[in-house]
């Protein structure tokens, strides 16, 4: 019987990644390159510099993920790759190699959707622990059809917020025959979550990627002292101010959704730069970047804080972060309630934020809701 051994390639932005896993339920390997030393400079990722590392590092990254589970090419029983959305040079990379490597093997090439892996890296760690607590069910995967009947569908459905550095999207997802399904129900009508924490950390001179020195700095600050607010969209907004009068935009998928389920974040970011030119911040922001250039370890402790940001800085970073957490929620938690969803699923790298799994995990305690997160070892860090 094959062990269901699946290689999976993933270069669809600043990460080489290749994972073995088996039967979708063990983790047998996982190794990342992260190219974050190499954007750093640059304060975000530059497309054809991630390609170039993608060609450095795709072969070392997927030996090294084979010799870590013990395995050769010959074990596999298939290749799974990240096939979009991403950066298209980036992609093209992962996928003209799994495409190679399947077809010299004659093995079956998976194409994945990149927010998809982002819900099945929650999913399979949750298969993974329930491995672990009972031994006998690590051989029945959850994506097997066999284990699937119309009596767990309802248990297994889930909200899933995909909250990363390109996405802010809510799917209702399915288990159905042996597979899964995705209805949208909610995203972003400009900036994803994680650019809007991106820009907001180079525009106060902080390190890239800006989630993660975000995070450090914001447990520091007081996250009442800016009252940042999200207006409610309305329908016709978030089709420019225009009434839809073509077909497409008529039947486009932000067209169709409940506007008190989608997301904006560029009205934030702008908000966060004029509080900075109307408090004299902007100096003391260019001021920090040769600091930070220096140590790429966001701060550990509040004086290291409060070496790199002062107070009020800091208290503009605590309030930027707690009211994008809060506007996460408020429509996370309406979708859920609207659509009678009982688990919630956070996935993407702003899911590793320590404040939104507090906060979302007090939410969802206080309405009786299941939730999940990715395990932490998945996050972006930096080098
Ligand atoms: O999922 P991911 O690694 O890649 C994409 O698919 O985009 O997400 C990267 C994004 C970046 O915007 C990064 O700043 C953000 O996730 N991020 C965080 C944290 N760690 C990573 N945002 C907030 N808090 C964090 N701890």
């Amino acid at each position: 019987m094959p062990r269901g051994l699946i290689l999976g390639i993933e270069t669809s932005c600043d990460e080489t990644a290749a994972a073995i896993v088996e039967r979708g339920a063990r983790t047998l390997s996982s190794v990342v390159a992260s190219q974050i030393a190499t954007h750093a400079r640059y304060g975000g990722v530059v497309p054809e510099l991630a390609s170039r590392e993608h060609l450095r590092a795709i072969v070392p990254v997927v030996r090294a993920a084979l010799a870590e589970a013990n395995l050769t090419l010959t074990d596999l029983d298939a290749i799974a790759v990240t096939s979009g959305p991403g950066l298209a040079g980036a992609l093209l990379v992962g996928i003209t190699y799994a495409k190679a490597l399947a077809y010299a093997n004659n093995l079956p090439l998976i194409a994945v959707n990149h927010l998809e892996g982002h819900i099945h890296a929650v999913l399979l760690n949750e298969r993974e622990s329930e491995s672990h607590a009972s031994p006998q069910a690590a051989g029945a995967p959850g994506l097997d059809s066999e284990t699937w009947d119309s009596s767990n569908l309802s248990s297994r459905s889930a909200l899933a917020l995909v909250v990363s550095g390109g996405h802010t999207h809510l799917y209702l997802a399915r288990p159905a025959h042996g597979t899964w399904t995705y209805t949208l129900i909610g995203r972003t009508v400009d900036d994803a979550a994680g650019e809007a924490f991106d820009k907001v950390a180079k525009l106060l001179g902080l390190g890239y990627p800006g989630g993660p020195w975000i995070d450090a700095l914001a447990r520091y600050g007081n996250p009442r002292a800016v009252p940042f607010s999200f207006a409610q969209i309305k329908p016709k907004v978030h089709l420019g101010g225009k009434p839809a009068r073509t077909k497409a935009a008529k039947t486009a998928p932000i067209a169709r959704l409940n506007p008190h389920f989608l997301f904006s974040f560029s009205g934030i970011k702008t908000a966060v730069l004029r509080y900075v030119e109307l408090h004299g911040l902007r100096a003391e922001a260019k001021a920090r970047v040769s600091r930070v250039l220096a140590n790429f370890h966001p701060p550990q402790n509040r004086e290291e804080a409060l070496a790199l940001c002062p107070q009020p800085t800091l208290d503009l970073i605590a309030s930027f972060q707690h009211a994008v957490i809060g506007d996460l929620m408020k429509k996370t938690f309406a979708a859920a309630e609207s659509l009678g969803a009982t688990r919630i699923l956070v996935t993407g790298g702003v899911a590793a934020n320590r404040e939104l799994r507090e906060r979302f995990t007090a939410e969802a305690q206080r309405r009786g809701l299941r939730i999940a997160f990715p395990t932490l070892a998945l996050r972006t860090t930096p080098p």
